[in-house]
């Protein structure tokens, strides 16, 4: 295993992890990286580490450069062990070296994971010389844990940035402009609503904080480095933090006899019709990783489901809870479903759509049994008013 150069006396030392299927119930289809850098200056300096399994990867990397026990300094900008899973290892290797950490969740963090180390926690302005470079770290709060924090260099106009503008993007080229640039901002995207929609405060504060370096490279924790598309992923992150929405759709639903399906498609159409793009998603094929991506910068969301048991399906209990956690704030939403009995889930769906923040602009649209051809129009009225008043 090689480093690969990012700059003179600077690497590449991380690992691909082609296999990485899902991460906390994200579904990441294209894997991920665990990206670590190495900088040879007077101070042998590594930024971050990589998730355990991959130490191995990590550490031979760093051998085809330099041996591994002249590190004098590693900084571990985020506790989460994809990125701190080699830290143990590193230290048997190089027990002098001092480990930079935020101060006090970084400590705290660390010091619970790993036990006393040689840790220097640091706060917001920070800097050290690592001879003909510096490093000063920056707090980002929440980005993604309360921990998290990263590290600038004035001198190369690096920012290692973590897990902030991150993707979940297994690839053997590194940098932005050397990979598909649709299919870095479709994960680029996936990532911030499963990882940091709900975070849309504390991210703005960090785009305030970095807003006045001068950034050359983002050397992000995950997927690809930014080097030709840094005002796009800034801009970005300024949309999606700030939850602005586009007059689009999504359709959310699992159906047992078609009844449920019959609305949701009726109501997709309707959308449609009303000038407002809409996603069809079932949630027997579908994944809530995907929908969330979609619902991050969509208005409008229809959530539907038969009853079975009492209770709305499974499936859409899982999307719904998934969608409570990360938070819609400002959706406009409503529920249907068709029923044979007491159609108990359509009015739960309600009031999980409420608790998530979402505004309800139609009362719960329940259909017994098949829906007729009047049903369906009724719906549809319905739908319309609610979305064109
Ligand atoms: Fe990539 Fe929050 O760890």
């Amino acid at each position: 295993m090689q480093a690969e150069k990012i700059r003179d006396n600077i690497y590449w030392v991380g690992a691909v992890d082609w296999s990485m299927r899902n991460f906390h119930g994200y579904e990441t289809r294209r894997g991920s990286t665990y990206n670590a850098y190495l900088i040879l200056d007077e101070k042998v300096t590594l930024i971050d580490t990589v998730k355990h399994a991959f130490t191995a990867e990590l550490i031979d990397r760093i051998h085809s450069v330099i041996d591994p026990s002249k590190i004098d300094i590693i900084v571990s900008n985020h506790v989460e062990p994809d990125h701190s899973g080699a830290l143990l290892d590193l230290h048997a290797l190089a027990p002098q070296a001092i480990i930079y950490t935020s101060d006090p969740n970084g400590l705290k963090g660390l010091k619970g994971r790993y036990g006393e180390l040689p840790y220097q926690p640091v706060k917001s302005g920070d800097s050290i010389s690592l001879g003909k470079r510096t490093l000063s770290f920056i707090p980002t709060p929440l980005l993604h844990w309360p921990d998290s924090m990263v590290t600038y260099c004035p001198e190369e106009k690096i920012l290692f940035s973590n897990d902030a503008f991150g993707q979940h993007y297994a690839s053997s080229k590194h940098f932005d402009d050397e990979n598909d640039f649709y299919i870095v901002m479709e994960e680029a995207k996936k990532y911030y609503a499963n990882i940091l929609m709900l975070y849309g405060r504390q991210a703005q504060t960090a785009l305030k904080a970095l807003a006045s370096i001068d950034i050359d490279l983002i050397a992000t924790g995950h997927g690809i480095i930014w080097r030709s598309n840094i005002k796009e992923i800034f801009d970005a992150y300024q949309l999606w933090s700030t939850n602005t929405l586009e007059d689009r759709a999504v359709v959310v639903f699992d159906s047992m006899w078609h009844s449920t399906e019959a609305m949701a498609k009726e109501i997709a159409e309707t959308f449609t019709e009303a000038g407002i793009p809409a996603a069809f998603h079932d949630l027997k094929g579908d994944h809530i990783s995907d929908i969330i991506t979609e619902i991050l910068t969509s208005r409008y969301i229809a959530v539907g489901s038969p009853t079975i048991n009492n209770q709305m399906l499974p499936t859409v209990a899982a999307f719904l809870c998934y969608l409570k956690g990360l938070t819609a704030k400002e959706h406009k939403a409503f529920a249907f479903g068709s029923y044979g009995w007491g159609g108990q889930s359509i009015a739960q769906i309600e009031e999980e759509l409420k608790a998530s923040g979402c505004e309800i602009i139609l009362d719960k649209q329940r259909i017994l049994n098949v829906p007729s051809e009047d049903n369906l129009a009724a719906l549809r009225k319905a739908v319309h008013e609610a979305v064109k008043g």
